[in-house]
């Protein structure tokens, strides 16, 4: 049984979500709305995602997993890749200490090394001053592409079968599982994407086998602590069979 649904059983209360991860889309279409700057929209999307950890926060969700940067998202036009950037600059710069404080613990998924070195030492500043912090694991996905993190992972378990290390009827389930970027992470109960759109667009594809999804109307510079809480009462009202039946 899994850890939520066994949670809910001993205390009689709704099941909560252990691990939600976002889609956080809608930011180019909120500033055409709004009359203002591409980069305006990211700069409130970044707003928006204190209210994402704070649902989190307020809703005992363990692990947040925010897809922040694709790997598509290098084919954006240079000067918004740049702000984007910039954004995550500032984002690393500014609120490591309150997540800190909130007792948030900061982990990036994805090809790091694609980002530019002085991100690069900023995530791993950020992952040393949080890393001893439990309320909340927040996951960011940058650089992220499901597809090239499971060639990635089938390349590393090709090594060890080259190395010897491992043989080929050995390779399980597990075995992927422990070669993806969250290796240890429980896979994601719920996935939100906002702004209608009705994809997962590279993001968690192994790990979303069995995620609830919850497709909101909203752009996401206009998500907030209560629309996560929406979500998740929506998805206490699903019924998580994982294939079996009763
Ligand atoms: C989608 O909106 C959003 C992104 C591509 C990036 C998400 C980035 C942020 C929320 C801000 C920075 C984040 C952090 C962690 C500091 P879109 O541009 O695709 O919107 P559209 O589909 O309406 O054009």
């Amino acid at each position: 049984m899994r850890a939520e649904a066994a949670a809910s059983l001993e205390t009689g209360s709704p099941p909560v979500p252990t691990h939600v991860a976002i889609i956080m889309d809608g930011n180019g279409r909120w500033a055409t709305k709004n009359g203002v700057s591409r980069s305006k929209g990211h700069r409130k999307g970044a707003d928006a995602v204190k209210e994402a950890i704070h649902g989190a926060i307020d809703n005992g969700v363990s692990y947040l997993t925010l897809y922040a940067f694709s790997s598509e998202n290098w084919n954006r036009p240079p000067d918004e890749v740049r702000d984007l950037m910039g954004l995550l600059r500032m984002y690393l710069k500014r609120e490591i200490r309150t997540l800190s404080k909130e007792g948030v613990k900061l982990q990036v998924i994805g090809r790091r090394d694609t980002l530019s070195e002085d991100i690069q030492d900023l995530i791993k500043h950020a992952e040393t001053e949080t890393r001893h912090n439990t309320r909340l694991t927040l996951l960011v996905a940058l650089s992220y592409g499901a597809r090239e993190e499971i060639a990635e992972a089938c390349k590393a378990i090709a090594s060890r079968v080259a190395e010897g290390s491992l043989n080929v009827a050995d390779i399980s389930e597990r075995t992927v599982e422990e070669a993806l970027y969250t290796a240890s992470i429980p896979h994601p109960d719920l996935i939100i994407r906002t702004s209608g759109e009705k994809r997962l667009s590279n993001f968690l594809m192994w790990q979303a086998a069995y995620a609830e999804f919850s497709f909101l109307p909203v752009l996401w510079p206009d998500f907030t602590r209560q629309s996560f809480s929406d979500a998740v009462i929506d998805f206490q009202t699903r019924d998580r069979r994982y294939g079996a039946r009763p």
